[in-house]
């Protein structure tokens, strides 16, 4: 059934009805198996204003603009006056007089939430402290590809308080989907974001679960994932303790074994799965470790399936722009 998005901004999946997600989740579909896309958009303008890093979500903004023949300007933290000489609330009326959307990454949520209040034109969350949205379509297309079906046991291990782990919750409940936080609590979502994922799951039949133990959250699993364990934007120092509270949450061969043969292990990227990057150079010389939250076996593993994940990225926010623009 066709929806009408248009103007909608995209802050959470939980501002979505589960209609509007399964929307957008075949529209994306359809545009990936469609692959030359129309410049049906033509003489329009975004804005992708990033205040932290991006490879994948920066390119997927662009390439799918351009294919949707829309233009760009991309804008980084420290090149616009947004924030330090002129509010949000202001940045947001001027360029809702210069664009027709803007993806806007930031730290607050309420930030994403100022613009897309004073902006006038859709403003898509490219992630924030809280929630990432737009890469929860991108990854349930791949559960989708992967079996068919978005009604599979999901188990996301490692620091499920941030916006990946929050936003994975509230998107299994949209999905149908068995959902199980693996980490300490104290690494367990805040209580609102549970009972919205609880709330949306009473109507859809998800489940939501959480637990300490690693091999009864990964037993019969059918997609195993983790993010790093400390998001961009943490002090360094947080390391320190992340390392001592994660490492039994780390993703191994042991707990790939435990879940179903024909499991898959998923990945927002960027990962540390190697000594490869700086960050992970630098943690290693300071704390020895050698692999962070996944081992570099299961990440290069045929179980594998980040390289898919990250191409669905593009697909999938082409359809929110398509939609919404
Ligand atoms: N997954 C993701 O958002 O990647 P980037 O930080 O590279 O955009
Ligand atoms: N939790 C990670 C996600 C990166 C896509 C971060 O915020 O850095």
């Amino acid at each position: 059934m066709a929806l009408n998005l248009k103007n909608r901004s995209i802050l959470a999946v939980a501002d979505l009805t589960t209609e509007e997600v399964k929307y957008l989740l075949n529209l994306a579909k359809k545009l990936k198996e469609e692959k030359i896309t129309k410049h049906k958009h033509n003489n329009k303008n975004i804005a992708i204003i990033m205040q932290k890093t991006s490879t994948r979500t920066r390119s997927a903004f662009e390439v799918a603009s351009m294919n949707l023949g829309i233009g760009t300007t991309y804008i980084s933290g420290s090149d616009s006056q947004m924030g330090v000489k002129e509010s949000m609330e202001d940045t947001a009326k001027v360029m809702g007089r210069f664009y027709d959307g803007i993806a806007f990454r930031g730290f607050k949520h309420e930030d994403v939430e100022t613009l897309a209040n004073h902006a006038g034109i859709p403003v898509w969350n490219a992630l924030t402290d809280k929630w990432h949205p737009t890469q929860m379509f991108a990854d349930y297309l791949t559960v989708l590809e992967n079996f068919k079906t978005t009604k599979v046991k999901f188990v996301f291990f490692g620091d499920c308080k941030n916006n990946m782990g929050n936003s994975l919750a509230v998107m299994a409940a949209h999905m149908g989907a068995h959902f199980v936080g693996c980490a300490p609590k104290s690494y367990w979502p805040a209580e609102d974001v549970i009972a919205t994922a609880n709330q949306i799951a009473k109507k859809t039949g998800a489940k939501i679960e959480f637990t300490e133990d690693p091999m009864i959250g990964s037993k019969d699993a059918d997609v195993i994932y983790t993010d790093i364990w400390v998001s961009m934007g943490e002090p360094i120092d947080v390391w320190k303790k992340r390392i001592h509270d994660l490492q039994p949450y780390r993703v191994d061969k042991k707990i790939m074994n435990n879940a179903k043969k024909s499991a898959i292990f998923m990945h927002c990227l960027p990962s540390y799965h190697d000594l490869n990057t700086d960050v992970a150079k630098q943690i290693n010389k300071q704390f020895k470790i050698k692999e962070f939250e996944v081992t570099d076996e299961v990440f290069r593993s045929k179980q594998s399936k980040v390289f898919q994940e990250a191409e669905n990225r593009m697909h999938t926010i082409k359809a929110i722009i398509d939609a919404t623009i």
